[in-house]
């Protein structure tokens, strides 16, 4: 595989960044995670303009190929022969050859730029979006600028193993007795033919999935009501789905062993995923 560290593309095992570099040290950096299918990529824009407001918000200096940033995604892309798969891209604050919590001078000290790309063969067709995904709840326990899209995912990954412990696929998070988001992903109920998702503020990561799923939703004449949700209201709703980069559009079929609806993915979250499919690629 061919991988991208500031300005070179080069073998994976020759790649290699500072033991010193504040990602490492400090997770001060942050990601975007873009899909490819039919070898294009999807929502772009999105993940290019997110990605500028979590460095602005972190005072943190854009790499210097910031412009050339879609070039180097479809050179990566091409190189690897991505057809259907993801690239990740991380931007950290860089390495000022020490430890120290204060930043180092942005003049001096540059901001490290990685993307690789990972191959996924039938990520649009998956087996787990026509069977549905179970999830549990657990405490939202993270920092409270969960709009920045940083790479401290200790949590998440936590959250993920608790999952994969009590037999199921994901964990839903829940704040002051609201669920806030997915490990990885937006969530979603629907009832009564209202698709009802949690309002957009420093809790939740403002997903690009979200956006355009929304978007796709009310032109589609459905009705969407962006306000918080209990576990309770989501174990009584009709039908229940996650969105994100990777996942795209996911039916839940069972939150905390109670099914949701029927337990098999209902007519709204796969219809959604179609629409999205089809009118992002
Ligand atoms: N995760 N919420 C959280 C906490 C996320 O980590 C993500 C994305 C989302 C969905 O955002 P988007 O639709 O822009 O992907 C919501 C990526 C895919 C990841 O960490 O792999």
């Amino acid at each position: 595989r061919t991988v991208y560290v500031n300005g070179d593309y080069l073998p994976e095992d020759e790649a290699k960044v500072s033991i010193f570099d504040r990602g490492f040290l400090m997770a001060d950096g942050v990601y975007e995670v873009t899909s490819v299918l039919d070898g294009k990529l999807i929502d772009f824009p999105g993940h290019l303009a997110r990605l500028e407001r979590s460095l602005a918000e972190l005072d943190m200096q854009k790499p210097a190929q910031f412009d050339d940033l879609l070039e180097i995604h479809r050179e990566l892309v091409t190189r690897n022969g991505i057809e259907e798969g993801m690239i990740y891209l991380q931007v950290t604050r860089g390495s000022a050859g020490d430890r120290d919590f204060v930043f180092p001078d942005p003049e001096t000290t540059p901001s490290t730029l990685v993307l690789f790309t990972q191959n996924k063969p039938g990520l649009a067709d998956s087996p787990v979006a026509r069977a549905g995904m179970k999830v549990i709840s657990i405490d939202d326990i993270r920092w409270g600028r969960r709009d920045i899209k940083t790479v401290q995912l200790l949590y998440p990954s936590m959250g993920k193993m608790m999952a994969r412990k009590a037999g199921a696929d994901d964990a839903w998070m829940v704040e002051d007795g609201f669920v806030t988001e997915g490990t990885s992903n937006n969530a979603y109920i629907v009832k009564g033919g209202k698709i009802i998702t949690r309002q957009l503020s420093n809790d939740i990561l403002h997903g690009i999935t979200r956006a355009a799923v929304l978007r796709f939703a009310r032109e589609a004449q459905m009705e969407v009501e962006e306000r918080s949700f209990t576990i309770d209201e989501a174990r009584d709703a009709d039908e229940a789905f996650i969105t994100s980069a990777s996942a795209f559009v996911m039916p839940v079929i069972e939150i905390d062993g109670a099914k949701v609806g029927a337990g098999v993915p209902g007519k709204v979250a796969p219809r959604l995923r179609e629409i999205y499919l089809e009118e992002s690629r």
